[in-house]
C-alpha cells in the first residue's frame, strides 16, 4: 500500500496532492498546529504549512517559541487543515523533529521581505513597546539593512511525520464522511477505514 521509501501510503499521498496546494503556489494553506507541553496540557495555534512530501510536513517558526519548547519536551503534534475551507479537512496526528538545515534555508529564502523582517523582530521585548516606537524601530531596521535580511539563528523547521492521516469531505448529496489511514504501532504497516463525518 506505501511507495517504497515514502512515509505515506500512496492512496493517502494522492489524496494529499488532489487536496492540497502545491508547494510552489505561493498562497500557503494556514493550519491549526496542536502541541502538548512537559505538564501535558494542550495548546494550538495557526501556521503556514510551508510545504508537504514524501516524508511528512514541513512548518516553520522561532525556535525560542512556546510551541518549540512543546515539541522540546513532547514531540507528538497534530496538524489540523481545512483547505478548501468548508469542504475539506485532513488532520495529521505525527511526530515532529528538526527539518533539514537545507530545508530550513529553502523555506527562508522563498519568504517575502515583510515575513524576513519579521523573523527578526519577532519577539516578546519588541511587542511590548508602544505602536510609535514599533513602526519606528521597524522602519529603522528596513532601513539599516537595505531591505535585506539574511536568516536569523532563531528561524527553524519542523517536520511532521504521520502516523495517522484523516480526510473528511463534505457532500452536498450525502453524508459526509471521514477516511482515515493509520500506521500499526511497530511502524510495519498502514491501514485504512472509514469513518462517520
Ligand atoms: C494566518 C497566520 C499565519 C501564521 N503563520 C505562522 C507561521 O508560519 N509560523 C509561526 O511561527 N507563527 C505563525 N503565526 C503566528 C502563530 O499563530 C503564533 O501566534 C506564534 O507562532 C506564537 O505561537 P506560540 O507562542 O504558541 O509558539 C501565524 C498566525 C496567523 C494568524
Amino acid at each position: 500500500m506505501t511507495v517504497p521509501g515514502t512515509l505515506i501510503p500512496d492512496e493517502a499521498w494522492d489524496l494529499l496532492v488532489d487536496w492540497l496546494p502545491s508547494n510552489e503556489d505561493p498562497e500557503r494553506p494556514q493550519v491549526t498546529l496542536s502541541t502538548v507541553d512537559s505538564f501535558g496540557d494542550p495548546d494550538a495555534r495557526t501556521v503556514l504549512l510551508t510545504s508537504f512530501d514524501e516524508k511528512g510536513f514541513y512548518f516553520n517558526t522561532d525556535g525560542a517559541s512556546r510551541k518549540a519548547a512543546d515539541i522540546a519536551a513532547h514531540p507528538a503534534v497534530a496538524i489540523t487543515v481545512l483547505w478548501p475551507g468548508f469542504t475539506h479537512q485532513v488532520v495529521i496526528r505525527g511526530t515532529a523533529a528538526p527539518a533539514p538545515p537545507v530545508h530550513v534555508a529553502a523555506a527562508y529564502a522563498a519568504r517575502s521581505p515583510y515575513l524576513k523582517q519579521l523573523a527578526w523582530l519577532n519577539t516578546h521585548e519588541f511587542a511590548a513597546l508602544p505602536r510609535d516606537e514599533r513602526v519606528a524601530q521597524w522602519a529603522a531596521f528596513e532601513e539599516a539593512h537595505a531591505g535585506v535580511f539574511e536568516q536569523p539563528e532563531s528561524w527553524v523547521g519542523y517536520l511532521v511525520t504521520p502516523t495517522r492521516l484523516t480526510f473528511w469531505s463534505s457532500n452536498g448529496d450525502t453524508a459526509s464522511q471521514r477516511v482515515e489511514f493509520s500506521l500499526a504501532a511497530d511502524g510495519g504497516s498502514w491501514s485504512r477505514r472509514y469513518l462517520a463525518g
